[in-house]
């Protein structure tokens, strides 16, 4: 049976005491509130994450990931975190593909194939994102590009590999910007998704994938998308920096 996610992506906000503050926060709220079997997870900066490990271990329902990794086991790559350190501190997801590296560190489908296989090797869950320009959705191309995207990064990988991957739909239009994806066509695109893992996978691998939508979410909007059939979490940005918010989210799936 898919998991139903919610994770938060903290991007590079919070210093290193309102970081682990907020977590706290979360990690409480959480062990009031969560009662359904939904995960949350929050990515944090790097620096967080041996503080927020301690904090979380032993919660249950509560995971922490990194936003990034860089492909290789170690060596000479000054400034990069390897996925063996982000396991070591406690973390088990990380964050790739999202659309701010895509674009701003021009990070490639092929570059992202080799981070993903170095996430896995190193039992860490990508969470791995996808998802379409303003333009590429106005030029009606954006099934292909998401295709694209899910061949490229992803379907070198074994079935056994691929379960371990989490999917986040995430259209860079909607990220950031208040403009959410309306939960019909959140609910297409999802839907497609799992029908090009299905095709690739088979049927009950597709089922049991988790596709998380991310993009302007809120809790206002979160029950209207996470009710959708093939919708089975979110990806939270801006929501995940205020706890209250971000639980009220993480709720949605207490009923
Ligand atoms: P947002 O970001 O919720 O602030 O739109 C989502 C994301 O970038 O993962």
């Amino acid at each position: 049976m898919r998991k139903n996610i919610v994770a938060g992506n903290w991007k590079m906000n919070l210093d290193y005491e309102q970081g682990v503050s907020l977590f706290s926060e979360i990690v409480n709220m959480v062990k009031d509130e969560v009662v359904g079997s939904q995960e949350v997870v929050v990515c944090s900066p790097a620096i967080h994450l041996s503080s927020i490990a301690k904090l979380s271990s032993g919660v249950n329902n509560v995971h922490i990931g990194a936003q990034n990794i860089h492909e290789a086991e170690s060596g000479a790559y000054t400034g990069e975190i390897s996925a063996s350190q982000v396991k070591s501190v406690g973390a088990n997801h990380v964050i790739l593909g999202h659309s701010e590296r895509r674009a701003f560190f021009k990070e490639t489908d092929a570059l992202l194939a080799e981070k993903v296989n170095a996430a896995l090797k190193h039992q860490l869950t990508p969470i791995f994102c996808i998802g379409e320009t303003k333009e590429e959705r106005e030029s009606g191309r954006f099934f292909d590009v998401i295709k694209t995207q899910l061949e490229a990064g992803l379907f070198h990988l074994s079935a056994t590999d691929f379960e371990r991957v989490v999917l986040a739909y995430e259209p860079v239009w909607a990220i950031g910007t208040g403009l959410t994806a309306s939960p019909e066509q959140a609910q297409e695109v999802h839907a497609f998704i799992r029908k090009t893992v299905a095709e690739q996978y088979g049927e009950a691998i597709a089922e049991d994938t988790s596709i998380l939508y991310g993009g302007s979410c809120n809790p206002s909007n979160a029950q209207n998308l996470f009710s959708q059939k093939d919708i089975d979490g979110g990806l939270i940005g801006g929501a995940s920096l205020k706890s209250r918010d971000f639980l009220d989210i993480a709720k949605v799936f207490n009923a």
